[in-house]
């Protein structure tokens, strides 16, 4: 972490989601040095050059397109790159392709000296995420995954519509996989101090109601490619979320993709659940009561993903 308050971030992938979220970085005028590395140089030097003239309104920032060994002095590294879901494709679908992509980032971003903290986004997030520990050897807290936040954002959004709240207001959390095993902690949602269950038994809704915004959450990510083929938004937005934490040293509660030391009966895996982020990066992971469905799926969740990591790590 920079004494200073001089913080660079290096981006590596510049596609929809990495170049959103540079947009979001610098709208949010977060970070003074942003460095954006990907394979397609012009497109790099391109979004430098679109982005600086955002600073000229939000502020002053130095954005460049860079290689590799500028992530030796960075705060965070933040990997977006991958190939994303086309209609019809699961994010695991993903993995055997994105875990090659992976593997030529995270070396080279090691070489260069860099000893500051990993965000993840590429797909199957949670698995790449453990991909990214592994092929790091940096210690677990210091390498984070994008995890639920996305996830979890939505579940607001489709609450917030229910029960007519502003979505900020919801403390409700997607958890577990990134993907089709995920699941919305339901028995711990709150909003102004009332369970979310309650609440919605005022508004009429009954729990199958609530499910039915669980699954519209699940499953809104394909129904997004079905209609612009990609998503990169939500997730970018997330993304500066967490990088903000990190480089503010927020002791913010995030759901993102936290390694787990025997939380939920989990350990040596990476999954979405709240915890605190800050300057360290992961600071802890907030163990969530759960009742026996939510016990069940995340168990579930973290079976699917040990199958696949694996399968995709040997
Ligand atoms: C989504 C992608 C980021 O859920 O996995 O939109």
């Amino acid at each position: 972490m920079n004494t200073n308050n001089h913080q660079k971030v290096v981006l590596v992938g510049d596609g929809a989601v990495g170049s959103s979220y540079a947009f979001a970085m610098a709208q949010q005028g977060i970070a003074e040095e942003f460095v954006i590395v990907d394979v397609v140089k012009e497109r790099t030097q391109g979004d430098a050059l679109d982005l600086e003239d955002v600073t000229a309104v939000t502020a002053p920032k130095n954005i460049y397109s860079g290689e590799y060994s500028d992530c030796a002095d960075a705060d965070l590294v933040v990997i977006t790159a991958g190939a994303p879901q086309k209609p019809g494709e699961s994010r695991l679908d993903l993995v055997n392709k994105n875990l090659k992509i992976l593997s030529s980032i995270v070396k080279p971003v090691v070489d260069s000296g860099f000893n500051g903290i990993f965000v993840v986004a590429a797909n199957p997030v949670d698995v790449l995420t453990y991909a990214t520990w592994k092929l790091s050897g940096f210690p677990k807290n210091k390498v984070i995954g994008s995890g639920t936040s996305l996830d979890t954002a939505r579940l607001r959004v489709g609450l917030a519509k229910k029960l007519q709240l502003d979505p900020r207001d919801i403390n409700a959390y997607i958890m577990g996989e990134h993907g089709d095993s995920e699941f919305a902690a339901f028995s711990a949602a709150t909003a102004g101090g009332k369970p979310v269950v309650e609440l919605a038994k005022e508004a009429g809704l009954s729990f199958d109601d609530l499910l039915k915004v669980e699954d519209e959450t699940r499953n809104k990510a394909y129904d997004i490619i079905n209609l612009k083929g990609a998503t990169f938004y939500g997730v970018a937005t997330t993304l500066m979320r967490i990088s903000k934490a990190i480089l503010r040293d927020e002791n913010a509660i995030l759901p993102v993709g936290a390694s787990l030391e025997g939380e939920y009966g989990l350990k040596d895996i990476f999954i979405g659940t709240p915890a605190v982020i800050n300057g360290q990066g992961l600071a802890k992971v907030i163990e969530v009561p759960l009742d026996d469905r939510e016990k069940d799926l995340m168990a579930k969740s973290a079976e699917t993903l040990r199958q696949v990591t694996t399968d995709g790590l040997n």
